[in-house]
């Protein structure tokens, strides 16, 4: 596992047929668009390229004595026609194009999005966030231009290359013959460009992540930044990368500089070349005006070549990186007979369970305990004596190393995890709200539940209180996560959301803690009234909020050292004594 997730930091190189392989998969699913799309092509290329034939036509046509003006007419005409059928067949393969490539990109982002969502908290935790954002977004677009854009252009560029060609070879061999030099020369100058460009806009690309990467984290901690007055230093660091950015932007604008001028210069030579020589050769007036708007058509895809070239290489590495992130294998997963189960007694069960988040540094060591049902359990202990570790293992967010987890005397491993998540519900310190309203924070945009369900669950855990004082009630709107609403306020709102979901245990993780003393008393009373939902796991800072636990305990470096109710424990004289008479007094 820990080699997938190298992958996703460093982003290991894919051979780049295994990445054309995989890309032409996704391509393969639209085939009969693509295959139309490569039809009206071909037919867009052969008209695009037959239109200099009518100049040709009307010019040998106009250097006559006896100009036939009927004729000229008719050409003008047909050559009309003949534009318009064509602008009708470049709509048309636009949209077949973009009807596939966007189809196979909407597929793409759920692909990944339901990827990342089947991750454990594990692998997730070990992924940038930013990074995660990119690729379902940033790099979908660009993987979505080589669909729709890219691999079309490069096509079309190509082909109107070798056909403009045999054209002009058809029309001259001599003249065609004698340009092949030049067409030599801006080959070689384009191959060179493109290198020397690929390197600079990977820079460029490089000074841009770090630019956001900055931003998102600066702005994220802008109140943090400002109380600690540091707006100074982090003003001249982005100035350090801004600067980077703007040299490497300029540079591109150089290379292009140079670039551009140059190709056009040759394109002039040629022209030169193409009427010294023509009538050097003898062709006629049309055929030297033919040749010369030939040769801009010849031009015009050799300049583009280089971008495209690039563009291809931009979305290839995009792909690389989507199917990087796609390799990373979930780490747990339901076993095949996983059983699902509707509703639990709520019995828990520890034994000699040892568990690490790395290697070999034990978190909990050798953690056995029994809970009856509907019992409490409250545990305790210093920061970082595993805790809320504890928790986390009963809804499987991380798998155990050594013993196992039983609930209602069954190992968790053979239980569906959804099943497993439906009946645990849980409230931690840091409670979440998406946006949306209240309702929907507490319904989590589930419809099945009733308004009356709704304001029954609010009162029950006396969220009510605060909310039927709000304007708009359950409709109001959350703002930045919460901002308008206490800390309370929203530790009461997840009460509100377990509830409503009839869990048949409950995780309570510092759920009391940071709060004002008004919103306690609403807590320890709606806390009280949860006991009689299921079985109940607390973990509080404050000894008063779980005297009257059935169980209470202790816990010293991932090792049980005590277990009791209050009295026990407190005729015991140990730890949890010791830190009772800390807090008493307080
Ligand atoms: N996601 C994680 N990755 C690695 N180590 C972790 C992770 N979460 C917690 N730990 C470590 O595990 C130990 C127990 O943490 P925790 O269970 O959160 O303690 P508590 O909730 O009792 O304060 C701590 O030493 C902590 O540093
Ligand atoms: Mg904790």
């Amino acid at each position: 596992m820990n080699d997938e997730l190298e992958k996703l930091k460093g982003d290991v190189k894919l051979p780049l047929s295994v990445i054309i392989r995989r890309t032409l998969k996704y391509i393969s699913s639209e085939k009969g668009g693509f295959i139309l799309s490569l039809f009206l092509l071909a037919l867009n290329v052969l008209l695009d390229s037959i239109s200099p034939l009518f100049t040709r036509a009307i010019t040998d046509e106009l250097v006559k004595d006896d100009i036939n003006i009927r004729l000229i007419m008719n050409i003008v005409i047909l050559s009309f026609l003949i534009t318009c059928i064509n602008q009708f067949f470049l709509y048309l393969n636009a949209r077949t194009l973009q009807n596939s490539g966007q189809r196979i990109i909407y597929r793409l982002r759920r692909e990944i999005f339901e990827h990342i969502e089947n991750m454990s908290l594990n692998q997730f935790n070990e992924m940038p966030v930013g990074s995660l954002v990119t690729r379902v977004t940033s790099y979908t677009a660009s993987m979505s231009d080589l669909f729709t854009g890219v691999l079309v252009r490069i096509l079309r560029d190509v082909t109107t290359l070798v056909g403009v060609y045999v054209i002009m070879f058809f029309i001259s061999p001599s003249l065609a013959t004698s340009l092949l030099g030049v067409v030599a020369v801006v080959f070689v100058i384009s191959y060179i460009f493109s290198k020397v460009v690929r390197g600079i806009f990977r820079k460029e690309r490089a000074c841009i992540s770090d630019i956001n990467t900055f931003l998102s984290e600066n702005l994220a901690g802008m109140k943090l930044t400002q109380v600690f007055n540091q707006e100074k230093t982090k003003e001249e660091q982005f100035l350090v990368k801004n600067e980077a950015l703007r040299k490497q932007r300029f540079n591109v604008i150089k290379a292009f500089g140079v670039y551009r001028p140059l190709i056009s210069f040759i394109y002039n030579c040629s022209i030169a070349l193409c009427f010294a020589q023509g009538i050097r050769f003898g062709l006629s007036a049309g055929e030297i005006v033919a040749f010369y708007l030939y040769l801009s058509k010849f031009f015009n895809p050799i300049q583009n070549l280089a971008d495209q070239l690039n563009a291809l290489q931009k979305a290839l590495t995009a792909s690389e990186r989507i199917f990087n992130l796609l390799d990373v294998k979930p780490d747990v997963l339901d076993k095949p007979d996983a059983l699902e189960i509707d509703h639990f007694e709520g019995k828990i069960e520890f034994r000699n369970v040892w568990f690490a988040y790395k290697d070999e540094n034990w978190i909990l060591k050798d953690v056995s305990f029994v809970i009856d049902p509907k019992q409490t359990c409250a545990f305790v202990g210093a920061t970082g004596a595993g805790k809320t570790t504890i928790l986390s293992l009963i809804v499987r967010n991380y798998e155990v190393q050594k013993g196992e987890i039983l609930i209602d005397d069954i190992n968790i491993n053979d239980i569906k995890i959804s099943s497993l998540r439906k009946a645990v519900g849980q409230m931690l310190q840091d409670v979440f709200l998406f946006s949306g309203t209240i309702k929907d924070n507490i319904t989590l945009h589930d419809e099945s539940f009733t308004m009356d369900e709704i304001k029954e669950a609010c009162h029950y855990v006396n969220a009510d209180s605060f909310i039927d004082v709000l304007p708009k009630g359950v409709e109001e709107e959350i703002i930045e996560k919460g901002e308008n609403l206490s800390q309370g306020q929203r530790q009461l709102l997840s009460f509100a959301r377990t509830v409503i979901h009839k869990p048949q245990i409950l995780i309570l993780d510092e759920a009391t803690a940071n709060i004002d003393t008004e919103t306690e008393v609403l807590i320890q009373e709606s806390l009280e009234k949860m006991k009689s939902i299921g079985t109940m796991l607390v973990v509080a800072h404050r000894l008063s909020t779980i005297q009257h636990a059935d169980q209470i305990i202790v816990l010293q470096n991932g090792e049980i050292v005590e277990r009791g109710n209050h009295q026990q424990l407190l005729k015991n004289r140990g730890y949890y004594y010791k830190l009772y008479q800390l807090q008493f007094d307080n």
